[in-house]
Order: structure tokens, then C-alpha cells, then sequence
């Protein structure tokens, strides 16, 4: 079955074609990450007119690098939430277009379940149940995955996503947009116990994250030490207190939960310390650890194709009158 997928929540324009939710033939991402640098993060309106813009000719091209024709297509999976209103809406039109156009199936993915079928395209042997740490811009939330579309949520955060954690320190930092690769590159020249920044473990058993008071102690570090700010130390150190306790919860709740696999997901997914470090903690615990490579782990349609093949085989199509969503947690 071949599946042509469609990525726009944020900003990165996104189309992929993937077989029978494992083989990639194309997965091609135009990323506005230089237009969005100018203002520090992203504009919603100026992120929908370059999709706009892009999707079209990624359609084609996405097309012709699977060496197949429209008519080869036999079903349009598209992100319709949760993300920026004004870009979900530029890809589910096309998809639908599409849809209709060709006469073929539709399924509205959400966007979470996207990053967790990007494990499946990395190690399609990869078993159930597992626990995935789900780390993007918006979103920090730690599942048993226990099937295709099940899963019992574990955790989330409180209060600020992981990455948008990383975004605002390396603002505050200097070190410009975006901020999690910044903080990742800066922090490789700094030593992570120069400053020590609190872990938010909240209460006995857990399984919620919270980021804010990191945030407080590292703009309140940066206004006392002044000129003297050592930007390399306070980014490693930075770092390791969200990293310690992003591995820290995952690991922990493998061990109760006695589940020997660990999937780790979305763009924080892409951090060197965090793929240490769960690499060596579960490398000596004997779990499997699966992080899919950067490619996959930052937005992409691969990820989107993949899910809706699994959507579509356990619920089947989607009414092609669906909205676009700006916010819905992933249910479970
Ligand atoms: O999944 P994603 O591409 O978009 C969303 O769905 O949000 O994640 C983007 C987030 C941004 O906050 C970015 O700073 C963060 O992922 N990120 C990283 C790294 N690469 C991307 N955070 C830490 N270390 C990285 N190497
Ligand atoms: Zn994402």
C-alpha cells in the first residue's frame, strides 16, 4: 500500500511516499528554519503562506522520487492537529484535494502518533509494549505503547515542552534560533556540573514534567553572573538537569512498569547528552533502546505516512469533512 504523506503543523513543509508503513520511497522536508530565524521563532501567517508556497511542487517531486504516478497512490495521510491552525489547514486542503481528486481514502493523523510511527520506521521489528518519551517544541509526554493506536499515558508536562525549554534558554543564552541544536553544539565545550540547576522529580511516583523553575534558575544565573557568564557551562549545565530527568522517568518507568524497550521520539529526540545517556543506562540494564535518526526525529511526512497506514489499517479511513486542530492532547 502505497501512502503519500503530508506534514505542515509547523514550519517545516513536508512529503513523503512509504509502503505499507515501512519502506520510504521519498521523504522530502523544505524547512523555513532561515526565514523564522529573522524574528527569533516562528510566525504562524508567515509559516502557512511558504507552505503555501513549497507543498505543491514537494508533492511532485516526492512523486517522482518514488518513481511512481498519482494514480499509484492508494491513500493520503495528513497532520490535522495539533499545530498552528492557519499551517495544518495548507496540507489537509491538498490532502483532501487529493482525496477527492483521485478517488482514494483520507485519514487525519495527529501529529504525536506521527513521532511515535517514526519507531516503527526505524526498527520495524520493534515489539509492544514500550515506553516512549515523546520530546517536540510543544510537547513532553512519556506512553506505554501497546499497540497501534494504544497506549496509557504515563506523564506530561506542566508547564513548558522540553524543547520549547531549550528554545527559551538558548534565547536567553545568545545563542539564537533554533535553540535546541545551539544548546546541544554549545554545550559540548562546556562542563554540565559547573552550575548545579534544580531537577523538578515532583512528587514520589511521578511520571509529570515541569521545566519553568529551570528556566527561572537559569535567567536568574545569567542576570547574577553578569559579564562573568560562562555560556558553554551554563548550556551543559543546562542540559544535563533536563536531560537527567527526561532519561531519569523513562528509565524509571520501564523498571516498574518491567518493560524492556525504550523508544525515544520528536525533536529533542535529536540530542546528543539525551541519546548518551539512555544509551549507556539501557545498555547496562539490557533494554532495547530505539531513537530514530535525525531525520525522523524532527517533523517530517515519512513519520505521518507510516501512522496512517497503521490508522487506516485498524479504523480505517477518515470522513473527508474533518477539521484542523490547534490543541488536543494524544489520548490514552
Ligand atoms: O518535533 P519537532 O521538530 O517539532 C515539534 O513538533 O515541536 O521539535 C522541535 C524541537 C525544538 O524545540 C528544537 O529546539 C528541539 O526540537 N530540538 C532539540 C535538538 N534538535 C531539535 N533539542 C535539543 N537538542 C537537539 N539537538
Ligand atoms: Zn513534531
Amino acid at each position: 500500500m502505497n501512502v503519500l504523506g503530508i506534514e505542515t503543523s509547523c514550519d517545516e513543509t513536508s512529503v513523503a511516499v512509504v509502503r505499507d508503513g515501512v519502506e520510504i520511497l521519498s521523504n522530502l522536508i523544505a524547512s523555513q528554519v532561515d526565514i523564522h530565524a529573522l524574528t527569533g521563532g516562528v510566525v504562524p501567517e508567515v509559516a502557512a503562506r511558504k507552505h503555501v508556497e513549497r507543498l505543491g511542487v514537494l508533492i511532485e517531486e516526492a512523486l517522482h522520487q518514488a518513481n511512481l504516478r498519482y494514480s499509484d497512490i492508494d491513500l493520503i495521510a495528513v497532520t490535522n492537529r495539533p499545530g498552528l491552525v492557519g499551517a495544518l489547514m495548507v496540507g489537509v486542503s491538498a490532502g483532501k484535494a487529493l482525496a477527492y481528486a483521485l478517488g482514494k481514502p483520507i485519514v487525519a493523523v495527529h501529529h504525536l502518533e506521527g513521532h511515535i510511527a517514526s519507531n516503527f520506521l526505524t526498527a520495524p521489528d520493534l515489539q509492544f509494549p514500550f515506553i516512549c518519551l515523546i520530546v517536540s517544541g510543544g510537547h513532553t509526554d512519556l506512553h506505554i505503547v501497546e499497540g497501534h493506536g494504544r497506549r496509557r499515558r504515563l506523564g506530561s508536562t506542566r508547564d513548558d515542552a522540553a524543547g520549547e525549554a531549550f528554545d527559551k534558554a538558548a534565547r536567553l543564552l545568545g545563542l539564537g534560533y533554533p535553540g535546541g541544536p545551539a544548546i546541544d553544539r554549545t554545550a559540548k565545550g562546556g562542563n554540565p556540573q559547573a552550575v548545579s540547576f534544580p531537577r523538578a522529580w515532583l512528587e514520589e511516583g511521578s511520571y509529570d514534567f515541569s521545566f519553568s523553575g529551570l528556566k527561572t534558575a537559569l535567567l536568574r544565573y545569567v542576570q547574577q553572573t553578569g559579564d562573568a557568564l560562562n555560556v558553554a557551562d551554563a548550556a551543559a549545565s543546562f542540559q544535563e538537569a533536563i536531560v537527567d530527568v527526561l532519561a531519569g522517568k523513562t528509565l524509571h518507568a520501564a523498571e516498574q512498569y518491567e518493560v524492556p524497550r525504550i523508544a525515544v521520539c520528536g525533536g529533542v529526540a535529536a540530542n546528543s547528552r539525551l541519546k548518551e545517556v539512555l544509551s549507556e543506562e539501557t545498555g547496562r540494564r539490557g533494554y532495547q533502546l530505539v531513537v530514530p535518526p535525525l531525520i525522523l526525529c524532527t517533523d517530517n511526512a515519512a513519520m505521518i505516512a507510516a501512522a496512517g497506514y497503521y490508522q487506516y489499517v485498524t479504523s480505517g479511513a477518515t470522513d473527508i469533512d474533518f477539521d484542523t486542530i490547534a490543541s488536543e492532547a494524544l489520548a490514552g
